[in-house]
């Protein structure tokens, strides 16, 4: 797909984070127009975007987007949310569901909501932002691994469901990205900068992630560990972020 001239909308917009360079990068290729979504849309600062309310887990809030957004002709979903340490055996429920919720049933929310619009539009791209974690899980990841790969299953059908639409669905996946966060969340988990070696800088990780949108690539592996996890799945050694975290 052509960005120069496109118009997009990105979840997940948040200081300095993914959905953040999403929305600069997408501008200084030539958008025509970026939609910049945030549940509190007050705190992003996003020159050049049209910021709009949205919350995955609020439907009405979706259709309200694909209302007014409704010239985009690219839908990138960012937006999750993760529970670390939640487990899966004896975690909180509710707490499973509402991650499920989110980064599952919200992403399938947002290509229902906006396929029409899409379709409408020429066909247009859906990229979904996946993560290694779907194929790799490890300790205090469990939950959200197990919604990234739901999420992957997902991104695989849709594609095939789309396709009729001229609607083209991609995937993009990667393990770690220096994003505020994920930052936060590595030095807690391995210690202040131990595995800052291994992180991959969000502006790289979505310049990786638009060239390949570009260059029609339908599953975009952005950085070395996803390349290492997807190779894993053919093997029966331990996950790559077990590894990585000593486990
Ligand atoms: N950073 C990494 O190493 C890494 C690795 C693999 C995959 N990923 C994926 O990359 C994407 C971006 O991650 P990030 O590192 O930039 O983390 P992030 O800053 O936490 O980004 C997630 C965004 O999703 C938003 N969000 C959470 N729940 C939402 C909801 N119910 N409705 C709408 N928005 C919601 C958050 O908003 P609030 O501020 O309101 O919570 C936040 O802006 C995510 O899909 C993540 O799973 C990241």
């Amino acid at each position: 797909m052509t960005l120069s001239g496109s118009t997009a909308l990105v979840t997940g917009v948040g200081a300095g984070n993914l959905g953040h360079h999403f929305v600069q990068q997408l501008l200084d290729r030539g958008a025509r127009r970026v939609y910049a979504t945030a549940r509190r849309p007050e705190l992003i600062d996003a020159p050049g975007a049209h910021v709009l309310r949205l919350d995955l887990t609020d439907h009405a809030s979706i259709a309200a987007a694909a209302a007014t957004a409704h010239d985009v002709d690219l839908l990138i979903n960012n937006a999750s949310m993760s529970s670390p340490g939640l487990a899966l055996a004896d975690g909180d429920p509710d707490l499973i569901r509402r991650q499920f919720d989110t980064n599952v049933f919200g992403t399938l929310q947002m290509v229902r909501a906006f396929a029409p619009v899409l379709a409408a539009n020429g066909g247009g791209a859906v990229l979904n932002v996946l993560s290694a974690a779907a194929w790799a899980t490890s300790d205090g990841l469990h939950v959200y691994a197990a919604s990234k790969a739901a999420l992957w299953s997902m991104t695989n059908s849709l594609r095939d469901e789309l396709s009729g639409a001229g609607t083209f669905v991609s995937g993009l996946v990667f393990g770690m990205a220096s994003t505020p966060v994920l930052k936060a969340f590595a030095d807690a988990v391995a210690g202040a900068g131990a595995l800052d070696a291994l992180m991959t800088d969000p502006a790289v990780i979505v310049d990786r992630a638009l060239r390949g949108l570009e260059s029609g690539r339908t599953e975009i592996l952005a950085d070395q560990l996803a390349v290492d996890a997807k190779a894993a799945l053919s093997g029966e050694g331990p996950s790559v972020y077990a590894t990585l975290l000593g486990q």
